[in-house]
């Protein structure tokens, strides 16, 4: 059997004790997974990764790592929550949240240099990761004046510079032209391909099969309402129209999912 890096039961969390954002959510996360979180925006997914990545804490339920309970009192001793930062890495969906750093270079080093890596560790992995994703010319520029694309890029290494062994992903290609987009999912499918587990949330419906075996969707009550293989559910179009997740001229060709552009042939401008 896989072992499970996560399980959740019953997870439920409101900010400030008012707006919900999970209401009774069951997951399990096997080590070696690629999964896709899907639903429509406010469902959940950002709320859901920053459980699994400790930030926050449900009100009720339990959140399982490796078998152990992940709560406040487990994160507050200084051994264990290194132990966690460096195995899991969350991926912001916004990287101005998570750039901090005067520059790139800094940015990209400050795990390593915090989990305690060698310096020959951390010169041979930062070399590895900018050549990875195409950065040298930037390592000494402001996180802040780069473009979302190059932010994004940017955020992605100073995560995936540490290994974690399982990788966070919050809508990672939101803002990124085609090409780039198709280039971090090659990277992801490789990183997996290392014995990695990723996580990713997105409502972009074209890159689900790429990235995900399984994907779990949200409803509109945030809940987990189905979890499947993506060729299964992509094909029920119904179903994710119902969940806000794909309009009308959503369809596949070729097993592919695809959207048209809004095209009305048969309507009539001139009256
Ligand atoms: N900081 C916050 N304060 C109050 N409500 C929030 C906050 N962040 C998210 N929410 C609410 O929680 C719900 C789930 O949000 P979120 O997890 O961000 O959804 P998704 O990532 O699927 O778009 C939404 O109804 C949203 O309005
Ligand atoms: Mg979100």
């Amino acid at each position: 059997m896989k072992k499970k890096i996560f399980e959740l039961r019953d997870v439920r969390f409101s900010y400030l004790g008012k707006y919900p954002a999970l209401q009774g959510v069951d997951i399990t996360i096997e080590k070696g997974s690629r999964a896709a979180v899907i639903g429509a925006n406010g469902s959940g997914k950002s709320t859901l990764l920053n459980i699994l990545d400790g930030l926050i804490f449900p009100d009720t339920g339990s959140v399982k790592f490796f078998g152990a309970e992940l709560d406040e009192k487990a994160l507050a001793d200084e051994r264990f929550n290194r132990y966690f930062r460096s195995r899991v890495g969350l991926v912001f969906q916004n990287p101005d949240i998570q750039l901090f750093c005067p520059t790139v270079k800094e940015e990209i080093m400050f795990g390593p240099l915090n989990f305690g890596f060698s310096h020959k560790e951390i010169k041979k992995a930062f070399d590895l990761i900018v050549d990875v994703f195409g950065i040298k010319d930037l390592v000494d520029r402001m996180p802040h004046q780069l473009s979302i694309g190059e932010k994004r890029k940017v955020s992605m290494a100073s995560v995936l510079i540490s290994g974690p062994e399982l990788l966070l992903l919050d809508e990672p290609t939101a803002g990124l032209d085609p090409k780039t987009s198709r280039g971090l999912v090659d990277l992801l499918n490789e990183y997996h391909d290392d014995g990695k587990t990723i996580i990713t949330a997105t409502h972009d419906m074209h890159i689900v099969e790429e990235i995900a075996d399984i994907v779990h969707v949200f409803s509109r009550d945030k809940k987990i309402i189905r979890s499947g293989p993506p060729a299964e559910l992509l094909a029920d179009t119904e179903f994710l129209e119902e969940n806000n997740l794909i309009h009308s001229h959503f369809h596949r060709h070729d097993g592919k999912a695809h959207t048209h552009p809004h095209e009305h042939p048969s309507h009539d401008h001139t009256h």
